[in-house]
């Protein structure tokens, strides 16, 4: 079995984009082996309201277990509770470039966005590398937008090895082959996000039955009138296609054959997410009665991460001359 580890941060709503994209494949390859974390330091590179980073990482917590991650089977923590992620980041740091962080799209993207530019915002996927190098991670499971730092990850490894000796294990990216990146259902130009620009373009994984619905119909897509599977020509339509090819583990170009009108595929994506998100709702509703549960589990899931990060930290420590305490 691959060791996975993979990471979500807890700022603003789920939606159906991480499920797709990240969230249905780390369910379907959970093993003993697999660890998974609520990524609360990445969170506090964008605007932090404490109360909110606080109450997003229990409900993102919650959010894990409601798709279907079993803490009997794999390990989810958080990652502030297991302090070798801050301190391995920080050996990584010396070891990455000024300008391969400042090349790192999403660091373009998000720095242009803001007034003010953190230190965190660029040093961000070297915490991401650090995150994954502790487990010795073989296989990272993640959306088409973690392309880029994963290959940021995987030359800070090779660096490691080749300066200091063999340290940390070379991981390889696992993305989807469908809706590995699903685009703004108002915008299909621009992927969907947790941000609060695009509440329309955005379904989220508790939006109840009505509102579901309601956001698939008035899905943007053109005025050809024709379902046929055109990612480019045709951006709004490969969407919802993508969607509900993604949902019946099918090819969206077989998916479009069985379409002729716009309406009625957007009746099917919608019937197909109300069917997909109903179980996971009803789920959290139950969780969310007994966070002193979760809180439980959270705290066994950092021991046992805790065990497993303290040893490859030592390691890297080690290799880079640190004297031992
Ligand atoms: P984030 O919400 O940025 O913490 O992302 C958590 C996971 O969801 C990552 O693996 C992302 O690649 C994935 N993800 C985020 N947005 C999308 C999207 N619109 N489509 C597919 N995957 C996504
Ligand atoms: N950067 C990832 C995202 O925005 C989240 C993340 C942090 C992550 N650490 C990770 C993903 C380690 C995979 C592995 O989606």
């Amino acid at each position: 079995m691959a060791r996975i580890f993979s990471g979500i941060q807890p700022s603003g709503q789920l939606h159906i984009g991480n499920y797709l994209g990240a969230l249905r494949n780390w369910v379907r390859e959970q093993n003993d082996d697999a660890l998974y974390c609520v990524v609360d330091l990445h969170a506090l590179t964008e605007d932090v309201d404490p109360a909110e980073v606080r109450r997003g990482s229990l409900e993102l917590a919650v959010g894990l277990l409601a798709v279907g991650l079993d803490p009997e089977v794999c390990t989810i923590f958080v990652q502030s509770h297991v302090p070798e992620h801050a301190r391995l980041s920080w050996l990584l740091e010396c070891t990455v470039t000024y300008g391969e962080l400042t090349r790192m799209t999403q660091f373009k993207d998000k720095s242009k966005r803001g007034d003010v530019v953190r230190g965190g915002l660029l040093t961000y996927p070297v915490l991401m590398a650090a995150d994954i190098f502790l487990y010795n991670t073989e296989v990272v499971p993640v959306g088409d937008d973690q392309r880029q730092h994963m290959e940021l990850t995987r030359v800070l490894a090779e660096r490691f090895n080749n300066r200091f000796g063999e340290t940390f294990v070379v991981p390889e990216a696992m993305v989807p082959t469908f809706a590995a990146r699903v685009m703004d259902l108002q915008d299909p130009t621009r992927k969907m996000s947790k941000s609060e620009l695009s509440p329309q373009g955005t379904v989220n994984m508790y939006d109840d039955a009505d509102t579901v619905a309601r956001k698939v119909r008035r899905a943007v897509t053109d005025t050809d009138g024709e379902v046929r599977w055109d990612r480019e020509g045709k951006p709004g339509v490969a969407n919802l296609l993508e969607i509900l090819a993604a949902l019946g583990d099918e090819d969206p170009k077989a998916v479009a054959e069985r379409y002729e009108t716009y309406g009625a595929l957007k009746d099917d994506v919608a019937g197909a997410l109300i069917e997909a998100l109903a179980p996971i709702r009803a789920r959290r509703d139950e969780l969310l009665e007994d966070p002193a549960v979760v809180r439980a589990l959270l705290a066994r899931g950092a021991d046992r991460a805790g065990e497993m990060a303290s040893v490859t930290y030592a390691r890297a420590a080690a290799a880079m001359g640190l004297l031992a305490p």
